[in-house]
């Protein structure tokens, strides 16, 4: 690629979901991307050939401008419209600058949705997580594969926020209709500095990955 995102260098599962993804759809497959940021995770569905629906609300994200980066640097980033354009991938996805929540999408017409590290932030607390996991859900249509990586408890404060989950709480959002394939939890880690962090900090992260059966 001849752009990077800004979340390039972070930890993700996302090889696990992809995997996944190659094994039950087909080459073609649309995949939407809920909180799709910079694009990190849309511009590789799409150089690979899957049709992206790519959903964000932040219009930085979306477009790009001055960013403070780790050393006391300043530099401009390329939002995720640009990216596309300048990666000649802009055919392939659609792009929904809305919030994922309230925006109007298309039900049951995904073969996958994805997301990483999304639904933890403070503007989808107003709204129980069960909400946010049934949207992913109703996108996805029979046989389609549903994939999330996301923030578990780490401080103090996650503990009363049901938005910083774990695969064990998250798996009884996947009643019958569901089969769970994949859960991975890790142990607390240093993550390096990125957007929105300038130091060091601690995460723990969590994964599941679910294939759905019936209605
Ligand atoms: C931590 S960032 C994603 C970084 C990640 N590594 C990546 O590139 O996928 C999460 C993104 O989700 C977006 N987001 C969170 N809640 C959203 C919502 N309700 N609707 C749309 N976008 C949302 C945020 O604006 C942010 O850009």
């Amino acid at each position: 690629m001849q752009t990077q995102s800004l979340w390039e260098h972070t930890l993700t599962f996302f090889p696990q979901f992809l995997a996944a993804l190659k094994e039950r759809t087909s080459p073609d497959a649309t995949v939407a991307v809920v909180g799709a940021s910079d694009g990190k995770f849309v511009l590789p569905l799409a150089a690979a050939g899957y049709r992206v629906i790519a959903i964000e609300r932040d219009p930085f994200a979306l477009h790009g401008g001055e960013v403070s980066l780790p050393g006391d640097t300043r530099a401009q980033a390329p939002g995720l419209i640009d990216r596309l354009k300048a990666e000649e991938l802009h055919d392939r996805v659609q792009v929904i600058g809305e919030d994922f929540l309230t925006a109007e999408l298309p039900e049951g017409h995904c073969d996958a949705v994805w997301t990483s590290c999304s639904w933890h932030y403070s503007a989808n607390h107003h709204s129980p997580l069960a909400a946010f996991v049934r949207r992913m859900q109703t996108l996805v249509r029979e046989g389609g594969l549903f994939g999330a990586e996301f923030m578990m408890p780490v401080e103090e404060r996650h503990q009363f926020i049901e938005h910083y989950t774990s695969p064990e709480r998250l798996a009884r959002h996947f009643t019958p209709g569901w089969d769970v394939l994949l859960t991975v939890r890790t142990n607390q880690f240093i993550e390096r500095p990125h957007l929105g962090q300038p130091h060091d900090h601690t995460h723990r992260m969590g994964l599941l990955i679910a294939a759905h059966t019936a209605r």
